[in-house]
């Protein structure tokens, strides 16, 4: 079997191989179940008859294709017609001044929701995502199969397949990309660096080599951090703060993204929003935050490790509710101006933005924990401990000001209703009753 781009480049090198191994014929096996399953089949076995008469008669840039894309049953389908019959359905516009938008990350937490929400107010949605096992894939598989039922298809790809990416691009005149497809988490950076360079870093360079190229350009908005506040001591953080002082490799990645963003904004033209999330949550979310793994374990009755910082100071985040953040990804692309380039060359001074999206109410970690106790019925077995020093700050609180001004941004879910939720969706998902009925 010929190994694909992916192959070379695992997004999460040392983990990506395995995964790929012992989950392809979970893979293959969703597609047999999906309501397309005969479909399915019998394009398959026009497409098998396709390639073998491709391969005989096409110009090489037919065997190249062949090369990087023939190796499997789930690979076959990659280029072919269901493939782009899948992927126009998907960008299909449901209102007429709609947009069309590539989600990158789309079966992550937020990519998951702001899909949903595009598809629902009738926009043209296609997602594009990995599928690495940073966390558990099966909760992607599970959001994928969400998206599935609303009419998004994620094709499934890396943000440094560049002939992927081309092939998206000459299908679908995007107008708009979210890009939310990154390596995320903090601590993590110091086992695997070289992910946090592949996705953060060379994918989004791809990405946006992709745009540029594209005709027309798209309009870009895409997922910085709070993190490049770093070690920056002045609170709330506002836009126009330091951010040369990052306390992990993460950070110092988002932060690279901040500069590609504008160096592709000054050459070429692309119009791009950057977006400093705050500490998102909410149903959907990431086993690997700390909200999410001190519920698994509070119902667990294991001890969960509470960091104190010098003077006894427990750590402060600045949690943000899905929804708003949704909110503020729909409001910076409906304020965002169209790029200016077009066939790699600019014409004109094109937009270039960064706003935080926090909730403006810092809540000490303890804090946290006390509502999930409530809301689980079970008193958490507390381990405290000095905080280590692997990237986290220990303090977030962001000063929206500048995206309330630009398309009224504007909160409205506090930790405690945030959490409610997410505790709801917890239980149902993963079907653990609680000793006693939970009510809302
Ligand atoms: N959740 C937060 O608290 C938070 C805070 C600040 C910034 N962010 C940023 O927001 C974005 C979305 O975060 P999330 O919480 O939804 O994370 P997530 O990990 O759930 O989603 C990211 C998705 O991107 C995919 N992906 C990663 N590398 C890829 C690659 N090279 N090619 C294709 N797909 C790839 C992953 O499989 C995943 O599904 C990220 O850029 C993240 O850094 C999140
Ligand atoms: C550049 O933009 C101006 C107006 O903004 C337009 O008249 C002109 O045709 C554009 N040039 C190219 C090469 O697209
Ligand atoms: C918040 O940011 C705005 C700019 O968007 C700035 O004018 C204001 O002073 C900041 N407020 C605080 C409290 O830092």
């Amino acid at each position: 079997m010929a190994p694909s781009v992916q192959d070379s480049c695992p997004s999460t090198p040392g983990k990506g191989k395995i995964e790929r191994s012992s989950s392809h014929f979970g893979r293959v096996a969703n597609r047999w179940q999906s309501p397309g399953s005969a479909h399915f089949f019998f394009w398959s076995f026009v497409l098998v008859g396709f390639m073998f008469y491709a391969v005989v008669h096409i110009s090489p840039s037919g065997l190249h294709f062949m090369q990087h894309h023939s190796s499997t049953v789930r690979d076959l389908t990659w280029g072919g017609l269901l493939w782009e019959k899948q992927i126009e359905h998907s960008a299909h516009l449901k209102r007429e001044t709609g947009l069309v938008v590539l989600v990158t990350g789309a079966a992550g937490f937020v990519g998951t929701h702001v899909s949903l929400a595009l598809k629902r107010r009738g926009d043209g949605v296609v997602g594009i995502d990995n599928f690495n096992n940073y966390y558990d894939p099966s909760l992607k598989r599970s959001r994928q199969s969400l998206l599935e039922k609303q009419g998004v298809f994620v094709v499934e790809g890396d943000i440094n397949d560049a002939v992927l990416l081309e092939r998206l691009f000459s299908l679908i005149p995007f107008t708009h990309v979210v890009h939310l497809a990154a390596q995320a988490g903090v601590r993590y950076a110091m086992e695997n660096p070289g992910s946090y360079v592949h996705s953060n870093i060379a994918g989004l360079v791809t990405l946006f080599e992709a745009c540029k190229a594209a005709n027309p350009q798209p309009a870009i908005v895409w997922a910085s951090s709070s993190s490049v506040y770093g070690l920056n001591l002045k609170t709330p953080f506002s836009e126009t703060d330091r951010t040369d002082q990052p306390a992990s490799l993460y950070a110092a990645t988002k932060k690279a993204g901040e500069e590609i963003a504008h160096t592709y904004n000054h050459i070429y033209g692309l119009s791009i929003t950057g977006l400093r999330f705050f500490t998102v949550y909410g149903p959907w979310g990431r086993p690997d935050m700390a909200y999410f793994s001190f519920t698994k374990d509070i119902l667990r009755g294991k001890p969960i490790d509470l960091y104190q910082g010098p003077n006894g100071i427990y750590p402060a985040r600045d949690f943000t509710y899905i929804d708003d953040i949704v909110k503020g990804c729909l409001g910076s692309l409906d304020t965002a101006k169209k790029s200016t380039g077009s066939g790699g060359a600019k014409n004109g001074t094109a937009q270039l933005r960064v706003f935080n999206l926090g909730n403006t109410s810092p809540v000490p970690v303890p804090r946290l924990v006390n509502i999930l106790e409530k809301y689980l019925r079970v008193k958490a077995i507390k381990n405290i401990m000095r905080m280590p020093k692997n990237g986290d700050v220990p303090f977030t609180h962001a000063n929206i000001s500048h995206a309330r001004s630009e398309f009224g941004y504007n909160p409205t879910t506090d930790l405690s209703m945030g959490l409610k939720k997410f505790v709801k969706w917890y239980l149902t998902y993963y079907d653990t009753p609680l000793d006693r009925k939970f009510h809302d």
